[in-house]
């Protein structure tokens, strides 16, 4: 399949809609960044615009990396068209980029002129363009937009013979602007086939679309499917109005397509945020690909499908792996009441304490109740709730002291739903000297498992960096297991029997 040729309009479109644009310095940051992302075309600027941009179109063509199409935009003038061949016909390939709407409603009430007029000027503006600047530079190529090309399915016939004499006149590409998102992509591809195949292979279709109705990535992801060589894109969107079509979500989405995108996406993430930053323009939450929430999961089902999935490189709730675009963040499991045991689960064992998935299951309730209040809960909320509930079982049982008295004999002393009680014990070290002590008061239990981890850091504020965990087996030989934390050891371990044991006796 052949590669999409990407022309990148951040520095002119996306530039001219902002409340402050960008400066010479900034333009230069921005187009090195645009080299990391290696696209193959960019427009950089509005010559006839400013002085300043007329001085950034030049530098920015000074620094032009190999094969680079440097492309600046002019009205069907010849003012305009001297500037953009002043300021960058010395690139290794210049374009000129001139545009004329063709569209009926703007050709009568904007510009208040006859049809044959437009055409007579855009075809004499290409010509002028072709004849000036290829004599400087045979490398040289011209772009005619349609100016509102979407609006133009009424006059096809014309618009598509003045572009036949546009192509004879010199014009190597045919931009066709969705300008105002107004036709719905399925209608404008279809208008682009019939340009296509009127204008033959020999001539290059390049689509603009605006995203007024937000379904730009859709019309020019489509398009290149119909045919289209360039997609004209802007890094995070940026443009007029609602902005123009999406760089980052055209080069993915033709990626997942199996295309080969000829352009570095490891760099999106970054980039988007450096442009979000120098323009002002801060990334919406729901962002595609690189909005905060674009990997966030709340509701229950799709948490335990993302986290089933979360180093696969398909994933059940996600469009793509976060490291295609180069972020670095995982898919973020936010917990609410729409939440469930995975995310507990999840989120407690990322915070580095151990908790087994029926334990996640005992506190989903508990956290979901307290979330219905307070919305999304932070990690250390669901941890208070892990010490609570895992950490310091309420029960029938209330450890007073255990100590050592003499040679292997320990003394415990204890409360029974409420009822002080003490019981000596004696065994191979403290844990076996505690359970001999219950078995004494008249509490035997069994011992099934017991070890102890080591925390990756105190969170909580406990001083305990250890945590014992002995499973006893309980009245119908199931296993129950007790955690605890102490800085003591061997206190942590007659706290988490006493934790087993009031998941047994309430
Ligand atoms: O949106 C538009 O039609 C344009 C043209 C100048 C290409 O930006
Ligand atoms: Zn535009």
């Amino acid at each position: 399949m052949r590669e999409p040729f990407f022309y990148d309009i951040t520095l002119r479109d996306g530039n001219q809609s902002l409340k402050k644009p960008w400066q010479l310095n900034e333009k230069c940051y921005i187009f090195e960044r645009l080299h990391e992302l290696n696209v193959q075309a960019v427009e950089v600027g509005f010559p006839a615009s400013s002085h300043m941009d007329f001085e950034a179109c030049k530098t920015l063509a000074d620094m032009a990396w190999n094969n680079l199409i440097i492309s600046a935009l002019a009205r069907t003038v010849q003012k305009d068209i001297d500037a953009v061949v002043e300021s960058i016909s010395h690139a290794q390939i210049p374009r000129v980029h001139t545009f004329l709407t063709l569209s009926p409603f703007h050709m009568k009430y904007v510009l208040n002129r006859e049809p044959q007029y437009c055409a007579k000027k855009a075809i004499e503006a290409v010509k002028y363009a072709n004849d000036k600047i290829k004599k400087i530079n045979k490398n040289a190529q011209i772009q005619f937009s349609v100016e509102h090309f979407g609006d133009c399915s009424q006059n096809l016939d014309f618009v598509i013979d003045t572009l036949k004499e546009i192509t004879k006149a010199g014009a190597d590409v045919i931009n066709l602007p969705n300008t105002v998102e107004r036709t719905r992509p399925a209608v404008f591809i279809e208008m682009v086939k019939k340009v296509k195949k009127a204008l033959g292979d020999n001539v290059i279709i390049s689509l603009h679309n605006h995203n007024d109705l937000g379904m730009a990535t859709a019309t020019t992801v489509e398009g290149y499917f119909a045919g289209a060589g360039q997609l004209e894109c802007c890094l995070n969107g940026l443009g007029e109005r609602a902005g123009n079509t999406d760089f980052a979500q055209v080069a993915v989405a033709l990626h997942n397509n199996g295309v080969k995108v000829p352009v570095n996406l490891d760099k999106i993430y970054e980039i988007s945020l450096i442009i979000s930053q120098m323009s002002k323009t801060p990334i919406y939450e729901k962002a595609p690909l690189i909005g905060p929430e674009a990997l966030a999961h709340r509701s229950g089902i799709h948490q335990d499908g993302a986290i089933k999935t979360k180093d696969m490189e398909f994933g059940a709730y996600r469009p793509i792996k976060p490291s295609l675009i180069g972020r670095k963040d995982d898919e973020k499991i936010g917990f609410t009441s729409q939440s469930g045991k995975s995310a507990v689960y999840e989120i407690i064992n990322n915070a580095g304490y151990p908790v087994t998935i029926d334990e996640a299951v005992r506190l989903t309730p508990i956290v979901k109740e307290i979330s219905e209040q307070k919305g999304e809960l932070g990690t250390n909320e669901i941890l208070k709730v892990y010490f609570d509930e895992i950490l310091n079982v309420k029960g029938a049982f209330e450890l007073v002291s255990f100590k050592h008295t003499s040679g292997d004999e320990f003394k415990l002393e204890f409360k029974f739903k409420g009822e002080y009680k003490t019981a000596a014990g004696c065994g191979n070290g403290p844990l076996d000297a505690c359970l001999d002590a219950l078995k004494n008061a008249g509490f035997p239990r069994k011992l099934s498992h017991y070890k102890q981890y080591a925390l990756d850091e105190d969170k909580m504020g406990s001083g305990a960096t250890a945590m014992s965990v002995i499973n006893l087996i309980g009245k119908k030989g199931e296993e129950i297991i007790g955690r605890a934390i102490d800085q003591n050891t061997a206190k942590a371990n007659v706290k988490a029997i006493f934790n087993a044991l009031n998941q047994v006796y309430k």
